[in-house]
């Protein structure tokens, strides 16, 4: 043990060591005393050696606990703690385990174990938090039946699984499902709930509820609807049917996630989970939608089967993105889903991919596995279960889905496992495919093109550059979706998945009358960065003509980076043409609201920055910020006569509704509500604030004013209107930093930190404000260096506090390389500084190491 040392570099775990448990765990017996500062935890274990182990230590792991006493078959036993548990000497043959431990969950501001969040306990075990609630062999591999016992004066006290007995001062709780600890959860305190009900496609009656703290009542009906269509979509497109009597969610406020699968109770962050008209916007109630439907997957996929080991946790988790992107497509617009989640893709995974924390989709090493719940793990996760679908079709896929709950239910699995599965339902090979998982970057896809008698060949080159620890890349399996357009804008080839295989490979289509424009990546059908050249006008044909709903948006969007990077590199003033389009297409009544919004939705000016870097050029945020304002500015100068028009005809009437349509229809008119602010001075913003009855319409007119400097009385309204609400006041606090212009930005973040509502104890506050600083471009990277340091400074005083949010968030520094070197050397500085701290986590330390070392 040398964890004397200061910082020294932690432990790592490698994927190639796994070994197996020894022991079988039969069931698992659990009794909570709870007090705030001293929760009494007696466990009794009933372990079994296995036969055929190789390696029979007893180690049980466990951190912050004070042991009691330990006892096996009722006879006190001397346990040796050793770094990160305790081992002991054992029988060779079956044996019940006790022991009774001691915790603090009143201390625990990390929010992992049983902690405290506004007088309530709760849990939170993923990824390796049980540990801290007993000792146990904590890893997903290691499954169990629990049943559960819970003392104490709270009114309501919830465990996994059925309810079996409860008086008094006390509840029991059975969970019949074997599950690894990282699914255990406990809740205990002042809640109601709202019910509600499911009768499952074979006819069991599930009892739903929604707990929360008394007054929160009135946010749960929209969460309870989302959850019986997740229910309802599961059995019919999955044909996945709930497997107990009974399903609970609760709320938490203090939460470092967004929620949590826990089997039977599933717990969530109240920002996930709490919406009203009044308090939310569209997007929240979209999200809110999302993440109830995702956590009620993992269900099946992640609870009934689960991972055999951290490294396999895209295996859970990408799969389950990518059904919950299905169900959102489904609930909602296909077309919309597929770009919103393009553009988080692009904004949070494909700067990961391209940055010093760039992993595959399975890692193959970890120090701290909670420094791998990434968008690489989720997001890219989630593509490379759409490109498998692509390249077999639907029929294939849901064969493979059904063989693997089939052939995998109740066992704890690997990505092996899964890629069988496809293997055996298709007589596919797909070790080419499963370079996905191993490795590393962003692959580029050059493509170039050649036309002569009547056909016309597409080559594409494919490389991906070098990322930490993965110099070389073989050639990858890419499912390219290809269509051609004819000159007159028809359709002369529908889609078609072109498969690319080599470094280097040829398509030829025959028998076409005139060299037709190609759309190609539809739908974005790989997770790759597309390189042609090509012309404005060819990109304006696209926007206009082509049949794939995404590549419209995608010739539009690529249209409006070349015209911003123009912008930037030259100083040239905003394309005329470009501009035009636009036009047309925001007048253009035929088509959809939300299309039109995301089409009138410029780039972000990360996504300048990062495309400037991909092409070779340090990118200068003040500058890029100076021509999104520029081009902003001249769009609404050019849109002047209609605005007033544009903005009545998209207000959406009557009692708000958070569907979809509605949504694209607000978004719309938000859209165009910010121009029209640049341009009539706040007027019909602040009328719009006046007269808001839905949150949606309220923050828009509220961050339209702000971005115009016009909105101090707003906000001064807003804020005594809703400081009482945790979640509206996030928004409040974020949106000071995000509307704040370059120079001003990190002086804002700063005096928001004075605040008394500010905490280093809520992570959603944490976040709204060292998130909005890290989210507005211009300002977070301002010459001065004042947002680099003030996010250190935080990051330090949070680490102590809560190591989990703090590395997550280290993140927002993942992108210095694309710097200047002034800009690099002041966040070298900044991050050294924080390496240097002393007891820092070993999360943070991992995550900053990593970033200091490319
Ligand atoms: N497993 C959770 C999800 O994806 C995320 C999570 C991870 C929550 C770790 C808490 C801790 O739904
Ligand atoms: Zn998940």
């Amino acid at each position: 043990m040398n964890d004397a040392a200061p910082n020294a570099a932690p432990q790592t775990f490698y994927l190639k060591d796994y070994k197996p448990f020894g022991y079988e765990v039969e069931s698992v017996k659990l009794t909570f005393q709870l007090s705030p500062n001293a929760t009494k935890v007696h466990s009794a274990i009933r372990f079994t050696p296995k036969a055929d182990a190789e390696d029979n230590r007893f180690f049980l792991h466990g951190e912050q606990l004070s042991l009691i006493s330990a006892k096996i078959d009722g006879t006190p036993v001397t346990a040796r703690l050793v770094d990160g548990g305790l081992e002991c000497d054992v029988p060779r043959r079956s044996f019940l385990w006790e022991a009774e431990v001691e915790i603090d969950p009143a201390a625990d501001t990390a929010l992992e174990g049983l902690y405290m969040s506004n007088g309530m306990y709760c849990t939170q075990c993923e990824a390796e938090g049980f540990r801290k609630i007993t000792y146990y062999p904590d890893r997903p591999d290691v499954m169990s039946t629990f049943t559960v016992r819970i003392e104490g004066n709270e009114p309501v006290m919830l465990s996994n699984g059925n309810p079996t007995g409860a008086g008094e001062g006390w509840a029991e709780w059975h969970d019949p499902w074997p599950k690894p600890a990282y699914l255990f959860a406990l809740v205990a305190g002042d809640l109601v709930n709202h019910p509600g009900s499911f009768t499952t496609k074979s006819g069991k009656d599930v009892e739903l509820n929604i707990w929360v703290r008394p007054g929160d009542e009135g946010k749960c009906a929209f969460g309870m609807e989302a959850l019986k269509k997740s229910m309802k979509w599961d059995e019919d497109v999955y044909g996945l049917e709930y497997d107990l009597d009974l399903f609970n969610i609760v709320a938490v406020d203090d939460f470092n996630m967004g929620a949590m699968e826990n089997k039977g109770l599933n717990i969530f962050n109240s920002s996930c989970v709490l919406a009203s008209p009044e308090t939310s916007t569209d997007a929240n109630f979209e999200r809110i939608e999302a993440i109830i439907a995702h956590e009620y997957f993992h269900n099946w996929t992640g609870n009934r089967i689960t991972c055999r080991d951290w490294f396999q946790l895209c295996l859970k988790e990408g799969l389950t993105v990518f059904r919950d992107a299905q169900f959102t497509a489904d609930m909602r617009s296909e077309p919309v889903k597929r770009i919103e989640d393009v553009i988080a893709l692009r904004a949070r995974q494909f700067p990961e991919d391209g940055g010093p924390l760039a992993h595959p989709p399975r890692p193959e090493e970890f120090q701290e596995i909670n420094n791998f719940y990434t968008a690489t793990v989720y997001e890219k996760g989630a593509e490379v279960i759409g490109m498998l679908k692509r390249l077999v079709g639907d029929d294939n896929y849901y064969k493979a889905l059904n063989l693997y709950f089939e052939r995998h239910d109740g066992q704890a699995c690997t990505i092996e496992d899964w890629l069988k599965v496809f293997e055996d339902a298709t007589g596919r090979d797909l070790s080419q495919f499963k370079l996905w998982y191993s490795q590393a970057g962003t692959p580029r896809v050059k493509v170039s093109e050649e036309y002569a008698d009547g056909t016309y060949t597409l080559t594409f080159e494919q490389s991906t550059p070098p990322t930490p620890g993965q110099p070389e890349k073989a050639p990858r399996v890419i499912p390219m979706a290809v269509g051609l357009l004819s000159p007159n804008g028809d359709e002369v080839r529908a889609t078609e998945v072109l498969e690319l295989t080599e470094a280097k490979q040829s398509f030829t289509f025959d028998g076409l009358a005139s060299k037709p424009v190609p759309s190609i990546l539809r739908e974005f059908s790989a997770p790759v960065i597309l390189e042609r050249e090509t012309t404005n006008s060819e990109r304006a044909f696209l926007l206009a003509h082509d049949t794939d709903p995404f590549n419209r948006w995608e010739a539009g969007n690529a249209l409006a980076k070349e015209v911003r990077v123009a912008m930037v590199l030259d100083g040239t003033a905003p394309d005329a043409a470009y501009l035009d389009a636009l036009e047309k297409l925001v007048r253009d009544d035929e088509q959809d609201p939300a299309f039109r919004a995301l089409v009138l939705s410029p780039p972000s000016q990360s996504d300048i920055a990062q495309t400037l870097h991909e092409r070779g050029h340090t990118p200068d945020p003040q500058k890029i910020y100076d021509a999104a304002e520029t081009f902003t500015q001249t769009l609404a100068q050019q849109l002047e006569t209609s605005l007033p028009r544009l903005y009545a005809a998209t207000t959406v009437e009557g009692p708000y509704v958070p569907d979809a349509d509605g949504a694209g229809k607000r978004a719309l008119n938000s859209r165009i509500l910010s121009l029209l602010t640049r341009l009539d001075g706040g007027e019909q913003a602040a009328r719009q604030y006046a007269s808001a009855d839905n949150m949606t319409q309220q923050y828009a007119a509220l961050a339209a004013l702000m971005k115009a400097e016009k909105g101090e009385a707003q906000s001064q309204a807003f804020f005594e209107q809703w400081q009482d609400d945790r979640l509206v006041m996030d928004k409040w606090f974020a949106l000071q930093i995000a509307c704040a212009a370059p120079e001003a930005t990190a002086a804002t973040a700063k005096e928001l930190t004075q605040h008394p509502l500010f905490s280093m104890k809520n992570p959603n506050r944490f976040r709204a404000v060292m998130g909005a600083l890290a989210g507005n471009h211009a300002g977070f990277h301002h010459a001065s260096g004042a947002g680099y340091q003030l996010l250190a400074e935080n990051l330090i005083a949070l680490d102590s506090v809560n190591p989990q949010t703090t590395a997550r968030m280290c993140a927002a520094f993942q992108t210095w390389k694309r710097y200047d070197s002034k800009r690099q050397a002041q966040i070298q500085t900044e991050l050294e500084r924080i390496l240097a701290t002393s007891g820092l986590s070993r999360d943070t330390h991992e995550m900053v190491s990593r970033m200091l070392s490319a």
